[in-house]
């Protein structure tokens, strides 16, 4: 029996969603999940499901559908917050496509904004993603860094967003908004029920990786090792995602607590407070699976920034959220979803 109140989910079947829609439900949420299933896929419901022994109500919608988005809040007045992961989210498709991105990621916020205030609810945690800081210049990056001009579509629509979020606050609508930088998420969730599926060639690192491991791919190319760091690789800070989970729910706990008295709109970085290069990521898979990962290094990716982690110390001190998980045992849970995927397509 849910005690905490009803928590709308978009993007509930994709990775952070679905990890953060497990975690939601064990701390006594009742969720509603929709999802357009454009990057996803609906069994992951069986996950969260398995894992949870609730299975959430779930939508097959698309966020800019004004007129589905407003029959779920007319069919669930119970809902006190959302959390909004649902956006297209590849970084090089948005080079290619930048008014698919531009139209999908800004109008289901603006779509979802509007619901909410016709409906009377306030309270919204974003997805947001520390691409906004690009090469910090400063390190490890504060949130009060300068949000530096976005390097792709994609990361201009974060921008763009949590600009959107700030100015609706500053308007006087009643919303209480947190806006959650995340790191790079990696890993899954230990059950290895849920995890990333990555639809076609994985352009982020882990997925790549493990798919090497498991024969999936032939190598892994290593976009560069002439950098200005210690092994010339780059360097980032990789947030396990059930930690990463973990956030939201302390984030929406957060902006339910009137108690609190929490400002209109926060801001918090959710990443570990250690950069990891990719040649160190590397090692310590292939050390903790026992596990060889071929990998050649290749020429820089273009729009690759150089080294960000983040000083996750707000979050820690006015969130009071921690990230718990070991590198090692992210990279752990990774490879174990990894095998169960490759068990599952036999
Ligand atoms: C990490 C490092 C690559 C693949 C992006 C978005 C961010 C978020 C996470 C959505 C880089 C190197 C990668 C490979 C490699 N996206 N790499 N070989 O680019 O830091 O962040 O994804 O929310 O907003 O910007 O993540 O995993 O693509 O790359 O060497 O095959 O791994 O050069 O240094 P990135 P990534």
């Amino acid at each position: 029996m849910s005690t905490k109140g009803t928590i709308l989910v978009t993007g509930g079947t994709g990775y952070i969603g679905s990890h953060t829609t497990v975690e939601l439900i064990q701390a006594g949420y009742k969720v509603v999940s929709l999802d357009n299933l454009s990057n996803s896929n609906i069994n992951v419901l069986d996950g969260i499901e398995a894992i949870t022994g609730t299975r959430p109500v779930f939508y097959q919608v698309d966020c800019n559908d004004e007129s589905a988005i407003e029959e779920i809040f007319t069919n669930h007045p119970d809902i006190q917050g959302v959390i909004h992961f649902a956006a297209s989210k590849a970084v090089g498709e948005s080079v290619q496509k930048p008014l698919l991105y531009y139209r999908n990621n800004l109008l289901s916020l603006i779509v979802l904004l509007e619901a909410m205030q016709r409906h009377g609810t306030t309270g919204i945690v974003f997805s947001s993603s520390c691409t906004v800081y690009g090469q910090p210049e400063v390190l490890p990056v504060t949130e009060d860094a300068p949000v530096q001009e976005a390097l792709s579509p994609y990361g201009n629509t974060k921008q763009i967003n949590e600009e959107i979020l700030r100015d609706v606050v500053y308007a006087g609508v009643p919303y209480k908004v947190i806006r959650l930088r995340y790191f790079n998420p990696i890993g899954a969730h230990p059950s290895a029920l849920i995890g990333e599926l990555p639809l076609g060639v994985p352009q982020n690192l882990i997925p790549y990786l493990t798919q090497t491991a498991a024969g999936i791919r032939q190598e892994l190319s290593v976009f560069g090792d002439d950098y200005d760091t210690p092994d010339g690789s780059c360097i980032r800070d990789y947030i396990n995602v059930v930690d990463l989970a973990r956030a939201h729910v302390l984030a929406v706990d957060r902006i339910l607590d009137e108690a609190k008295k929490s400002p209109a709109l926060e801001t918090f970085n959710i990443g570990t407070g250690r950069g990891v290069s990719v040649l160190e990521l590397i090692r310590t898979f292939e050390e903790v699976t026992g596990v060889p990962v071929p990998h050649k290094i290749v020429g820089r990716r273009e729009g690759d920034i150089e080294q960000v982690w983040a000083d996750p110390s707000l979050a820690n001190n006015v969130l009071g959220w921690q990230a718990r998980e070991s590198l090692a045992d992210t990279l752990r849970s990774a490879w174990a979803w990894q095998v169960r995927l490759k068990e599952q397509q036999k």
